[in-house]
Formats: structure tokens, C-alpha cells, sequence
């Protein structure tokens, strides 16, 4: 069997089992060959911008004797796709930015999806905020520490997404709702690297310094105003 990181195990449970899967943004093909190989999805397309990554996967795919149901392919984004040929698109490990360029770049495959898992390594708000505005919504999500990092991962399907207060976008809609128990130790991690850039810009008397250290006041009120945490915050 293959072993997979936590992070890569928590992604392939929220694959809804026999879906048609690309993974886009490929490189070690880890997720296409586990779900080939475990009869999760009966295709997979691996596909990778880069020509290193997606020979890498070409290798893997041979070495773990899913050529049968895996196919990988070169391009950028969702290019690789014709509209309606997969149920579910992965995009894992990149930014939340790049995922949005990639989603807004070719809207009709997205469409046609049923189903997205995103797992952004930073910039989640901007996602939610995407799927909020594009007609997604964000059924389950999971939170992840390997190393000393924290990995958000979300699944969402095509529908209306109620987020009643801007905050959620940051902390995110279902892991408040279901009190996730990596939430607090997650935003502790990013509270005290934050409290660390206040420090810094409290030292400059530049306009846009202030916008951004009040920006983050008000980011961790609200935090607590939601959640009742941190009970203490000085800042
Ligand atoms: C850090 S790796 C993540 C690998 C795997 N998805 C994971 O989560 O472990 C990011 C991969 O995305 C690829 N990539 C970056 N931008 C891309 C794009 N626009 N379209 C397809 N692949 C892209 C890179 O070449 C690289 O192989």
C-alpha cells in the first residue's frame, strides 16, 4: 500500500468514492496512484505545469502499475481539462492566489465539476471568498499539522454559500461550526508569528504600516469577538 502523508491522507478521504479525479498540480502523483490503486476513483488525470514534475509523475505512475487508470498530462491549470470530462478537481500545495488564477482562468471546466478539493499552503481567505462570490460552497473542511504547520483543506460543491460574518472567511465557516480541534493550536502558530510583525511595524511611521497593523488588530477582535479567544489579547 502507499504511504501517505497526513496531509495527502486527509485529502484523498474527502474524494467521494468512484468520482473521476484530476489532481492539477501533480508532481510526486502520490494522490493519483493511491486512489488508482485503492479503486477510490476508476480515472485519475495527474497533470503538472512543469515537465520535471510531471516526468516524476510519469515515473511513479509506471512504479506503483496504475497506467491503466492514470494519466498524466502537461499544461497549466485547468487547461488540461475538457468541461464535464471529471466529478472532482484537487488542487493541493500551492498558494491560495495561484488557485484562484487557476479556477478563474478556465470557468467553463469549472462549471462542469461536481466537486473541488483546495488545499491552499497559505491565502485560504481569498478561496472562500472566491467560492462564495462563484457559486460554491464549502460542505467540509479539514485542518492538518505535519511539522510544526498547519494545512487547510477544503471540499466543496456547486451551491449557495451562507457565510454570515466576514470573519469566517479567515477562520473558516465549517471549522468553526465544527469547533475543528487544530483550530485554536493553528491560530495560536499564526497569532504569535503576527504579534512578531506588529512589533516590526510599530517601529515605522509610515501610513500604509499603520493600515496594516490596524488591519490586523481588528482581524484577531474579531477572532475573539466569534470564538471567545483569545480571552487575553493585548495588541
Ligand atoms: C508543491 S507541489 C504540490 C504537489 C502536490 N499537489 C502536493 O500537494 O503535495 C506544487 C506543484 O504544482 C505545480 N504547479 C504550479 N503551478 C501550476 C499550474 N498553474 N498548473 C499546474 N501545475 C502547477 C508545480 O510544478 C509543482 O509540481
Amino acid at each position: 500500500m502507499i504511504k501517505l502523508s497526513k496531509r495527502l491522507e486527509e485529502i484523498v478521504k474527502l474524494i467521494p468514492k468512484g468520482n473521476t479525479v484530476a489532481d492539477i498540480g501533480t508532481d510526486h502523483a502520490l494522490i493519483a496512484c493511491y486512489i488508482a490503486k485503492e479503486n477510490i476513483s476508476p480515472k485519475v488525470i495527474a497533470a503538472d505545469l512543469n515537465e520535471g514534475p510531471l516526468k516524476f509523475a510519469q515515473e511513479q505512475v509506471k512504479a506503483y502499475l496504475v497506467e491503466d487508470k492514470v494519466t498524466a498530462r502537461l499544461g497549466d491549470g485547468l487547461s488540461v481539462l475538457s468541461p464535464g470530462e471529471v466529478d472532482t478537481v484537487i488542487i493541493a500545495g500551492m498558494g491560495g492566489s495561484t488557485m484562484r488564477t487557476i479556477l478563474e482562468e478556465k470557468p467553463e471546466v469549472v462549471k462542469s465539476l461536481k466537486h473541488m478539493i483546495l488545499q491552499p499552503h497559505v491565502g485560504a481567505e481569498a478561496l472562500r471568498r472566491w467560492a462564495s462570490e462563484n457559486g460554491w460552497k464549502i460542505v467540509e473542511e479539514q485542518l492538518v499539522e505535519e511539522e510544526g504547520f498547519y494545512y487547510e483543506i477544503m471540499s466543496l460543491e456547486q451551491g449557495k454559500m451562507e457565510i454570515d460574518d466576514d470573519i469566517l472567511y479567515f477562520l473558516g465557516p465549517k471549522l468553526v461550526e465544527t469547533k475543528h480541534p487544530l483550530l485554536i493550536p493553528s491560530l495560536d502558530s499564526l497569532l504569535e508569528s503576527e504579534k512578531g510583525i506588529l512589533s516590526q511595524l510599530a517601529n515605522s511611521t509610515n501610513i500604509k504600516a499603520k493600515e496594516r497593523a490596524d488591519n490586523i488588530k481588528n482581524k484577531w477582535q474579531n477572532v475573539k469577538r466569534v470564538l471567545g479567544w483569545p480571552a487575553e489579547l493585548k495588541m
